[in-house]
């Protein structure tokens, strides 16, 4: 089964092609289009992701990521001119341009574009509805409404979070990959800019939300405080960066929120607050040991507490597997200290390579694959994105 799979719900615009087959025992992949193109240059300036502007760039962005990455899959052919302007192509403009109405500038990519296509040999088209940035994820949801109408194909809706658990699980080259099989309860933890949660994997498809965070995100919190520190966007890698930096400088003391509560939460606006505190009390700018104190400080305070939070849940739930996905999770501290839990605990740890813990259209593929072998399509006429989607119940 060849898959077509859009992720845009925050600031990479990215498409994956892949042939998969295995069914659900055996799943493997040949990649046969990979592509990722990142805002996060554009996102600098504003310290953060800012949503009208990835919504922008996500429909400036779809059509030549489609394109190329239909090049790279050698799937990529014009049709014969004249069944372009009579033919299916141009009855279904119309409801193009309803569905794109909100999209100006994809809506004329398309018809200048895709229309003239030779339908590729492509058998679903997949896309991430949720969770994320609403006005983000809207424009790869019409885009691949249209896809899948133009080109008579199923549409799997896929959780982003469910394919950032699926990612972690890639093994293989960038040609071709296959899935490591978990021992169940898998114990999962995604820490991405726009979330903090630990689930228990029961098996693939069910999930226990088991605790997030109450008010920011880890990833965002990264952010925020390299922002207060002067670093660039994103936070994460520069604090990390700079951490290390610092060497045998003593890391600033700061708070561990919620490390001994019974439940399974988080919170790091506390955190992020003491840090704006500690900068303020300094009485000067600060300099660059201080600002390397700070990040130490900071990284090892998360990292303490996503370390307590996991060995709880993990202990609680006598898991047999950890994973860890989302952007944050390429973080090497925390590598470190769930390699340090998992390896005293005789529990087998996944965590993806590198390029797989960020966004990517790759893991939507994969998990649109399970999907699909259940029969888990939607109807392109009435997809709708959802900014707040879950994964798993309470
Ligand atoms: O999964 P992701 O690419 O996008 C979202 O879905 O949010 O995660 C991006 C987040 C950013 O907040 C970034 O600062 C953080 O992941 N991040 C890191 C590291 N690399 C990326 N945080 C801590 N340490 C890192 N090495
Ligand atoms: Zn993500």
């Amino acid at each position: 089964m060849r898959i077509l799979a859009i992720e845009t719900s925050c600031d990479e615009t990215a498409i994956s092609i892949v042939d998969a087959s295995g069914g659900q025992a055996r799943p493997a992949f040949k990649i046969l289009a990979n592509i990722t193109l990142s805002q996060a240059k554009l996102h600098a300036e504003y310290g953060g992701v800012f949503p009208m502007l990835a919504k922008r760039e996500h429909a400036k962005n779809l059509v030549p990521v489609l394109l190329q990455a239909l090049k790279d899959a050698k799937l990529y052919a014009k049709d014969r001119p004249s069944l372009n302007c009579e033919g299916r192509s141009f009855a279904k403009k119309a409801i193009f341009e309803e569905m794109l109405s909100r999209e100006p500038e994809l809506l004329a990519g398309l018809i200048a574009d895709v229309l003239p296509l030779k339908a590729p040999k492509i058998d679903a088209i997949a896309v991430t509805h949720g969770p994320g940035l609403e006005p983000a994820l809207w424009v790869g949801v019409n885009f691949a409404r249209t896809l899948a109408i133009l080109w008579d194909l199923p549409l799997v809706p896929v959780n982003h979070m469910e394919g950032h658990i699926f990612g972690s699980l890639v093994e293989g080259n960038a040609k071709k990959i296959t899935l490591a099989k978990l021992k169940f309860p898998t114990l999962a933890l995604l820490v991405s800019g726009g979330h903090t949660e630990l689930l228990v994997v029961k098996k693939l498809g069910e999930y226990k939300l088991l605790g997030a965070t109450r008010d920011d995100a880890i990833g965002e919190a990264f952010d925020k405080v390299a922002r207060m520190l002067g670093l660039p966007y994103p936070g994460g890698p520069a604090i990390s960066k700079i951490a290390e930096d610092a060497g045998a400088l003593e890391a600033t003391p700061l708070p561990r929120p919620m490390i001994k509560s019974a439940d399974h939460d988080f919170s790091f606006a506390g955190l992020k607050t003491a840090v704006l505190y500690t900068i303020k009390k300094l009485g000067h700018e600060p300099t660059e040991d201080d600002k390397r104190r700070i990040a130490k400080g900071f990284q090892e305070a998360v990292v303490d507490v996503v370390a307590a939070k996991v060995a709880g849940a993990a202990r609680k739930h006598k898991v047999k597997t950890i994973i860890a996905g989302g952007g944050v999770a390429a973080n090497s501290q925390i590598r470190a200290a769930l390699a340090h839990f998992a390896d005293d605990q005789k529990i087998a740890l996944r965590v993806p390579p590198l390029h797989l813990t960020t966004d990517n259209a790759l893991m939507i593929a994969i998990t649109a694959y399970f999907l699909a072998t259940k029969k888990k399509f939607a109807n392109p006429k009435t997809l709708k994105a959802d900014g707040n989607l879950h994964l798993g119940k309470r």
